[in-house]
């Protein structure tokens, strides 16, 4: 087996499962928020690149980071982009809350099945605040908070309500819900310009 830097491999193998792509496509993040080709786009809780990677492929023009707390999600994330060639992503390690990139350096910050893992997103938002230029977006694409056999259980999910008071909190307007998922909520968000 490939090294997979101490990561749990059952963890590893449910997010690189290609049943995945059934009922979350990052395609069609792409496909509701229609970026600038260019982009520089942040991938926060990249994981091992589940977002990340698709993304630099649809976009070769585009910066595509990759950014999570986890050393081991890193490396391998790192590894899998290395592997393919995709010279466009590039990778950093992060603490919670802290996006390790200039202000005013970002067009979008994409969050995928991270929100319900946070312990304090109020500075986590706030920070993407921080990064984003004027008029960036923000999406943010987590588990619906209704029992359908996908969610995670009651407790452990987070109301689109409070997503959206956070996004308020932390300066984001223009909250939008795109009803494109069967499983997840998908809210995007925007600066002021
Ligand atoms: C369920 S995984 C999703 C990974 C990827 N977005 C995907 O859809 O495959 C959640 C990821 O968020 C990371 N994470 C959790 N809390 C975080 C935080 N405060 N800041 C950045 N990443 C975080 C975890 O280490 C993990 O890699």
């Amino acid at each position: 087996m490939a090294d997979l830097y101490g990561m749990d491999p059952a963890r590893i193998e449910r997010l690189r499962s290609p049943e995945r792509l059934e009922y979350f496509d990052p395609a069609k993040i792409w496909d509701a928020l229609d970026p600038d080709p260019s982009v520089t786009l942040i991938d926060i809780g990249s994981g091992v690149g589940f977002v990340t990677l698709p993304s630099a492929r649809r976009y070769p023009q585009a910066t595509a980071v990759g950014c999570d707390i986890l050393e081991g999600m890193v490396a391998l994330l790192k590894d899998a982009a290395s592997e393919e060639g995709l010279g466009n992503v590039d990778v950093r390690h992060m603490e919670p809350g802290v996006v390790p990139l200039d202000a005013d350096s970002a067009d979008i910050v994409v969050m995928a099945q991270v929100h319900h893992e946070l312990d304090a997103p109020a500075p986590l938002l706030a920070d993407c605040a921080r990064i984003l230029r004027p008029g960036g977006t923000i999406a943010i694409v987590d588990w619906k908070d209704e029992d359908n056999g996908k969610s995670p259980a009651a407790g452990r999910r987070v109301p689109p309500n409070r997503i959206r008071a956070e996004l308020t909190d932390a300066g984001f307007r223009d909250i939008q819900s795109h009803e494109i998922y069967t499983f997840h909520t998908f809210l995007s968000a925007t600066l002021p310009a």
